[in-house]
């Protein structure tokens, strides 16, 4: 037996139902068990438990899984673990080691882990010496290098790699995985950060110069089958424990931060990595806690950042709060000069994200010329005017009143004519425009996902993906269907409960995996509308082509080339 099929038949031997009722009381609704998310307070019952699909899911915190994804989040274990306590649970034993069922990239664990712990030796070596000393010039003593296993790449040409290769680990694997470069090791002459995946296992590394050079400051492990900068989150699984006690989880923006933040016992913390938020981190954050502190840089792309995010992260549902700081400090620069306590009050004063985004406007005026207060009043009449709760809405207007020194009648008359305004005619108008374009991008987005849906449960859909070469113009859509038609001619028919542990690697892929079984669609389906799927779907990407293909024409100079393509948008009509 292989090793998804081994995991499949640990699975399968595990009932959701009685395994979920071991830890919050199940009761069944029509063909659901509801029950009380045992990840959260929940009042009123938002965890569902499907028994014929195997699956849970949180209407509240949007947790969601199978058996395994609910074992390693109450039990806060890995994967393996988690296979390993179900197995013996079933009488299912593990032969050949644990670590070959980890996944068909346990190699790639292996090597990261090596190469970490190898990293971490050479920072105690004499070598290491001066890469010491300049952490503790910054404060960082040996029981943070320790927690954090912070490491040295030493200032040799092949150390890593020739240990690695001792080992019996090929070079191509190796470059694979961003370790060699050509004939050289990756990272030379640099402190070391692992990054850990949300499973707390080391994917990449970031490394730090710590000597004067021209060098870029950091150098990140680039993109592997296993790691992609933009959904990771430094201190992820780490700040767990943590952030369930605080039932917060604070954002900083660089893994400095969060090293810094951990000295002084701050620990429910994830850093984004100087990125900007990205959906997959969203998914991840949802996991940990829906109230999030934005605590980035005090400069101006860190408060830009913070407004960006901020808002994205009250789209998303989360409560929002953002920590301020002052004069281009970062939190790391803030501790290091405050202290302590002082960070703890900042923490504790956050602003909401309204009050912040209207400070922010505030900063830039000059409150004695008339016309800027007046531009700075509309501004913040505006925002005001986004806010949904009537309630909400009225403090800050009374706030803003007591600021400017306006009454608050005229305030609130103006206010109206925004709030007015945001369903006005002309704005309805504007909408309309783009309304076609709108419509057809939904049906387009729905008939893709409710044909995922169906290549689930469905062998013939699968069939006629792959006999129609079926594109998707999404990625991650069209990924998920090549990993579904993978998995299915490899494995055989696809149970849903199987295919969450089978993308557990694929983080990017879930997110979509998740918002397609949701649907509940019709277990049966006629060719017709598998036919009206395939032709929407189609449709699409030609009207796409052509829009990109018309922009083409736009900037092309050459009368020849903008001909060829001009034909070339002609036998697309045709076929539309
Ligand atoms: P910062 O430049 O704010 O780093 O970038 P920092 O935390 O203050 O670092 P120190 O204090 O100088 O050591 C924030 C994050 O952006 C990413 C890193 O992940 C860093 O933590 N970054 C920054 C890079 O990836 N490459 C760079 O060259 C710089
Ligand atoms: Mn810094």
């Amino acid at each position: 037996m292989n090793n998804q099929n081994t995991i499949n038949d640990i699975r399968s031997k595990i009932d959701i139902v009685e395994l979920i009722g071991e830890y919050a009381p199940l009761e069944q609704k029509g063909s659901h068990f509801w029950g009380s998310c045992p990840f959260h307070k929940d009042k009123s019952p938002s965890l569902m438990v499907d028994p014929q699909k195997q699956t849970f899911n949180c209407w509240s915190c949007h947790r969601s899984g199978n058996v395994f994804n609910f074992y390693q989040e109450i039990e806060n274990v890995d994967f393996k673990e988690a296979l390993k306590a179900l197995g013996e649970r079933v009488g299912v034993s593990l032969t050949g080691g644990i670590s070959s069922f980890d996944s068909r990239y346990s190699k790639y664990y292996e090597i990261y882990d090596l190469s970490s712990k190898f990293y971490q030796l050479m920072l105690n070596t004499d070598s290491g010496k001066e890469a010491k000393e300049y952490l503790k010039k910054r404060g960082i003593d040996d029981e943070t290098i320790k927690e954090f296993g912070i490491g040295l790449a030493p200032n040799e040409k092949n150390k890593l790699v020739s240990y690695l290769q001792k080992k019996n680990y090929d070079s191509n694997t190796l470059s694979d995985l961003w370790l060699l470069n050509g004939e050289v090791d990756t990272f030379i002459n640099r402190i070391m950060f692992p990054l850990d995946d949300r499973n707390g296992r080391v994917v990449g590394f970031s490394g730090r110069i710590y000597t004067e050079s021209n060098f870029s400051k950091y150098m990140n492990t680039k993109e592997t089958p296993i790691f992609k900068k933009g959904s990771c989150l430094y201190h992820y699984k780490s700040s767990k424990e943590y952030v369930r006690i605080e039932k917060s989880v604070i954002i900083m923006e660089g893994f400095m931060d969060v090293i810094r933040a951990s000295t002084i016992g701050v620990k429910n913390t994830v850093a984004l990595m100087g990125t900007a938020l990205t959906d997959e981190q969203i998914v991840l954050l949802k996991k940990l806690s829906l109230n999030v502190y934005l605590c980035l840089d005090g400069d101006k792309p860190g408060l830009d950042a913070a407004l960006h995010n901020g808002e994205t992260l009250e789209k998303a549902g989360f409560n929002v709060k953002v920590i301020y700081l002052k004069d281009d400090e970062d939190p790391d620069s803030y501790i290091l000069k405050y202290g302590k306590e002082k960070f703890i009050s900042l923490i504790e004063n956050a602003l909401n994200y309204s009050d912040f985004k209207i400070s922010r406007l505030k900063m830039d005026i000059d409150f004695s010329s008339p016309d800027e207060l007046t531009k700075y009043i509309e501004n913040v009449l505006k925002e005001i005017s986004l806010v949904e709760s009537e309630i909400t809405r009225e403090i800050m207007l009374k706030k803003l009143a007591t600021e400017t020194n306006v009454s608050y009648n005229t305030l609130e008359k103006n206010l109206n004519e925004y709030l007015n305004a945001k369903d006005s005619s002309y704005i309805k108008q504007q909408n309309f425009i783009s309304k076609e374009e709108n419509i057809r991008k939904d049906k387009y987005t729905r008939a893709s996902l409710e044909f995922l849906y169906y290549m689930l449960i469905n062998p013939k859909v699968i069939k006629v993906y792959d006999s129609k070469k079926l594109y998707f113009i999404d990625s991650n859509m069209r990924n998920l269907a090549g990993e579904i038609s993978y998995y299915y001619h490899n494995y055989g028919d696809i149970l849903i409960a199987d295919f969450y542990t089978y993308l557990n690697d694929k983080k990017e892929l879930l997110v979509v995996f998740e918002e397609v079984i949701k649907l509940s669609l019709d277990e049966e389906i006629n060719d017709y509308v598998i036919d009206d799927y395939v032709r929407v779907i189609s449709d699409y990407n030609v009207r796409q082509e052509i829009v990109r293909l018309r922009e083409l024409m736009m900037k092309e100079s050459d009368e020849l080339e903008k001909a060829k393509i001009a034909e070339k948008i002609r036998l697309l009509r045709i076929e539309e």
